[in-house]
């Protein structure tokens, strides 16, 4: 693994928030059009909710999962056999595992790309992984996530920004730390065209579970909270901490288990492009 995060500990967090922004992928899917992939490689697919929707999208298909995390896969595997979608699974490292897996029609990698400290080059290795006349399409940037009205009730005003101010330095740090980490202008579209891709585009796919929250997104939300909680801790002030403890007090009257104000809301950026 070339980073810290101890990707097999946050399964149920990765595995909870796919399902929650899958409707958002089943937009994205329908987006690529004919003719129909018979062999699609998930690159980083984590525990296999967006591996599961390929193989539902593309009933033909052969998909093949691969990440990094055997945990992950097992899940993938697990999830597999539970939903009756058939799946194989290849443990590979990025970006030098990438060498070793057959090309197919259609490369999908979603959130994956921002862990390689060389971008461009992980894309050149996605490229290269595309038969002729196949599709990438990569998940990458759109909105950070919502949760509350602006003023919820506890605390000062403007939690969620204060976190994403706080989140994206620490984006920042993990980038600047990846091994052969590299600063690239992250205009998507662009580094896929110089691949040697063509048709390249982008497009924002919107994520809104409404207000009263249903249970499945609710633990969505829960479940960002708590990760956030302990991995933002120092840098949030202790008035934030604060706030955010009771929002997540299962006892608490304002807390998030009982609130029928509680909304997910946010959005998630595909780019597509095509091997000529
Ligand atoms: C943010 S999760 C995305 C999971 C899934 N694609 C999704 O969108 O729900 C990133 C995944 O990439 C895998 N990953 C990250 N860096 C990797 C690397 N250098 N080599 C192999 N796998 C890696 C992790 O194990 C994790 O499953």
């Amino acid at each position: 693994m070339t980073e810290d995060i101890d990707w097999a500990a946050i399964a149920d967090v990765l595995e909870s928030q796919a399902e929650a922004y899958a409707p958002a992928i089943t937009q994205a899917l329908a987006e690529l059009g004919e003719p129909a992939p018979r062999t699609i490689l998930d690159i980083g697919s984590g525990p296999g909710v967006v591996s599961g929707q390929l193989a539902t999208a593309f009933p033909d298909a052969e998909v093949t999962a691969v990440d990094g995390t055997p945990e992950l896969l097992e899940r993938a595997e697990n999830r597999a056999k539970r939903q009756g979608f058939p799946l194989r699974t290849t443990v590979a490292q990025f970006p030098d595992g990438l060498a070793e897996l057959e090309p197919a029609d259609l490369v999908w990698s979603g959130q994956v790309v921002h862990h390689v400290g060389d971008q461009q080059d992980a894309l050149h290795r996605l490229a290269a992984l595309i038969n002729p006349g196949g599709a990438l399409a990569i998940v990458e940037g759109g909105l950070p996530i919502r949760w509350l009205p602006r003023d919820f009730g506890i605390g000062a005003p403007g939690l969620p920004e204060r976190m994403d101010v706080i989140r994206t330095e620490r984006f920042n740090a993990m980038r600047a730390e990846l091994p052969g980490s590299r600063a690239v202008l992250e205009d998507w579209p662009a580094m896929l065209r110089a691949t040697g891709l063509i048709e390249a585009r982008s497009k924002t796919f919107l994520i809104e579970h409404p207000a009263p929250l249903a249970d499945g997104p609710r633990r969505t939300v829960r479940a960002i909270l708590e990760r956030e909680r302990n991995g933002l801790d120092e840098d949030l002030t202790a008035e934030d901490r604060a706030t955010l403890d009771r929002l997540l007090d299962p006892d608490e009257e304002l807390g998030i288990d009982r609130r029928p104000d509680l909304f997910l809301l946010t959005a998630k950026t595909v780019h597509f492009a095509r091997r000529p």
